[in-house]
């Protein structure tokens, strides 16, 4: 049994027709940027996360650049940030001239730890970046009590975790802004590079909107200097063809999570537990293993590909080990050394992960 990581072509054939010809549909028109699929998009979005706007961007790295940006958090600010979590969330807080302060993870879960980031605190910090990591919601309330009794912004990046609720509210609409990231292997990909801005604060969206192309205020008036960070008519029209399946799609990946949980049961694998209160998204279904690189060159042997997010902690990156040396964060360190990302996507079927149980399980018993 050959199984990928992922299979992207396999759900482009799923929806082929209905995509083929929203494509055609924004070829006809001739209107590539800044149309009305982006408009379209942006409704629908906001209607999906809860928010009363959404601005759609070029990249989830970009949704965290022009929130900061927004913001006015430059230079001579902090911004506290997990070690754990994709080097983009933090290099976002680079890009915008501060400087990123990395928090460690909570125990026995791969997110951002309230304890870690009181740590983390300093008198220039701004705000906290909080990520969804792997799709599963971080337990906000103490975060929101603490950026509250602090004056800071928390700011919540949910490039892994659209369609996650925290408290029956969607992801992403908790934060001063929501950072949504379309990369194409995403729970909701498009076929290229795209994010969005969830935003509340109607000020704050307008400016977004601004910064995202050239900080024009009228056709040639440009008030501010900006970016050029729009969202392409193509992708949004994938992404809105995607996007009444996507609610469907995360059902799926839950009941396979809750497969790999039976599977995995008399194994040395261990996952974090979903958190009262929150509805995961499993954009990745991730273990630790104290055998990690072994078991996944045994699964490879066994034609199952499997990947390692993330290798090396953001505070140990050599782009940030020079402006922050010394720093020991045990519990991120100890998660790039074990955890393991299994096949996890919609169409994967159930045997598929009965036969990864196995294996792991043949893999123990050498
Ligand atoms: C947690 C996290 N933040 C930010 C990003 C950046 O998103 P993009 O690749 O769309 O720029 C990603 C993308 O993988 C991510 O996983």
């Amino acid at each position: 049994m050959i199984i990928p990581q992922l299979d992207l072509a396999g759900e482009y054939q799923q929806l082929r027709a209905e995509i083929d010809a929203a494509v055609q549909q924004v070829f006809l028109k001739g209107a590539f940027i800044d149309d009305e699929e982006n408009a379209a998009l942006e409704y629908e979005l906001a209607e999906y996360i809860g928010a009363a706007e959404v601005i759609c961007v070029n990249s989830g790295t970009d949704a965290l650049l022009l929130s900061l940006k927004a913001l006015e958090i430059s230079a001579g600010d902090d911004v506290i940030v997990p070690a754990f979590t994709f080097f983009a969330t933090a290099e976002a807080v680079s890009l915008a001239g501060a400087r990123p302060c990395f928090a460690d993870c909570a125990p026995g879960q791969y997110n951002i730890d309230a304890d870690s980031v009181r740590q983390a605190l300093t008198p220039r910090t701004k705000a906290v970046i909080a990520v969804h990591l792997f799709g599963q919601p971080v337990d906000l309330l103490p975060l929101q009590e603490f950026c509250a009794s602090h004056n800071l912004w928390l700011i919540e990046d949910a490039a892994q975790a659209i369609g996650a609720c925290y408290h029956d509210r969607g992801i992403g609409s908790f934060g001063i802004t929501g950072a949504f990231s379309f990369y194409p292997t995403k729970n909701l990909g498009a076929f290229g590079d795209g994010g969005a801005i969830a935003c509340s604060d109607p000020d704050l969206a307008t400016r977004l909107r601004r910064l995202r192309n050239h900080g024009r205020q009228g056709r040639y008036q440009h008030s501010e200097i900006g970016f050029n960070s729009r969202l392409d008519e193509l992708q949004a029209a994938i992404l809105r063809v995607k996007l009444p399946y996507l609610d469907g799609w995360n059902a799926q990946r839950r009941q396979l999570a809750a497969l790999y949980r039976q599977a995995l049961q008399n194994t040395e694998c261990d996952w974090p537990a979903v958190l009262e209160g929150t509805v995961s998204v499993h954009h990745q279904f991730v273990v630790t293993h104290p055998q990690r690189n072994a078991l996944q060159l045994f699964l490879a042997e066994h034609n199952i590909s499997t990947a390692v997010f993330y290798p090396i902690p953001c505070h140990c990156q050599p782009a940030f080990s020079e402006s922050h040396p010394g720093i020991s964060l045990p519990l991120a360190e100890c998660l790039a050394d074990q955890v393991l990302a299994l096949p996890i996507y919609p169409a994967l079927p159930p045997e598929a992960i009965r036969h990864i149980g196995e294996l792991i399980q043949d893999f123990e018993q050498r």
